[in-house]
């Protein structure tokens, strides 16, 4: 792995995707419109793509299963000149697949099957090679679709020799607080945020609220993302000052919120670990995102640095 690369550790899935008229509730038959889409995805690498697109230099560490999914995922790492040297083939599992409903306003529900995805870490060899490679690391990006006893033990790993840990709450789980005190930058959206805090969040104020009280488990930076509403950044300055920093979303036409949360986190990290301030970063990542549900697909549908760029503009 190149010295200085993010090093994302989490899920590869090959998503499945249906067009719904709407979301089926329990019993009912629905008729999808056109043919399934098998569009490259999972957290953890929809993050890596994201961050290569948006101009970071990414190694990522994971599993797939020996499968022709898994030669696709892996495939598409590379296409996208994501590092994947640390990815392991599992000779068990299958490769992770994830089923999406997509509905007419671009609103999803995703379940996952994670297969290989539940090994990572869990092969002490594979967790060896990772813990080696984060010492080369700028920062090392984590979600929750990979066991959290992995979680934790880079988390701790992570802390020990000071690197920056960038910590993607989805899907939502509890954590103890002695991981979420070892996170540099935490990343949730509102349902997640209110799961973790016990806290209703509906609103940017509700936002303020909740991210203050995260900060109080020890983390320096909480984001809160509020779909259409932007996203809200806390943190503690260098002089220990803090802040907190709201950026609206642009408008835009909605086709597929799916990643939307990923290509975020993809955008504040290059920005964040390139040593933009807050705001900046924090302005980049909600319009990366908000150009990401523009489009169909998870991996497909990833902007590049120039086009957010470009869209600041109009
Ligand atoms: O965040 C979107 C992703 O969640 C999808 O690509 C799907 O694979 C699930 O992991």
């Amino acid at each position: 792995m190149a010295q200085g690369a993010i090093l994302v550790v989490g899920s590869l899935n090959m998503d499945q995707v249906v067009r719904v008229p709407h979301m089926p509730v329990v019993g009912e038959t629905l008729l999808g419109a056109g043919s399934l889409k098998l569009i490259p995805g999972g957290k953890g690498a929809n993050q890596a793509v994201a961050m290569a697109r948006l101009g970071g230099q990414v190694a990522m560490a994971g599993r797939v299963g020996r499968d022709p999914f898994g030669e696709r995922l892996l495939g598409a790492l590379k296409s996208e000149q994501v590092d994947a040297s640390l990815m392991v083939t599992d000779p068990r599992e299958a490769s992770g697949v994830a089923f999406i409903f997509l509905s007419p306003d671009g609103d999803n529900a995703i379940i996952v099957a994670a297969g290989a995805n539940m090994q990572v870490g869990v092969d002490e060899e594979q967790f060896a090679h990772i813990v080696e490679a984060m010492r080369q690391a700028s920062a090392l990006v984590l979600q929750l679709e990979i066991p959290i006893e992995t979680v934790k033990r880079l988390t701790k790993a992570a802390a020990e020799m000071d690197l920056p840990v960038i910590l993607n709450l989805a899907p939502a789980q509890p954590l103890p607080r002695t991981t979420l005190s070892q996170v540099s930058v935490l990343i949730l959206n509102e349902t997640e945020a209110s799961i973790l805090s016990g806290q209703r969040v509906e609103s940017v104020d509700d936002a303020r609220i909740v991210a203050a009280v995260l900060q109080g488990y020890g983390i320096e930076t909480v984001v809160i993302t509020l779909g259409a509403h932007g996203a809200l950044l806390v943190t503690t300055d260098d002089a220990g000052k803090k802040q907190s920093i709201y950026q609206a979303a642009p408008k835009v036409a909605v086709v597929d919120t799916t990643a939307a949360g990923d290509c975020f986190v993809g955008a504040l990290t290059v920005a964040l670990t390139e040593g933009q301030p807050p705001e900046d970063a924090l302005h980049f990542a909600v319009h990366a995102s908000a150009l990401k549900v523009t489009k169909f697909g998870a991996q497909s549908g990833l902007p590049t640095k120039e086009e957010v760029l470009a869209s600041y503009h109009s």
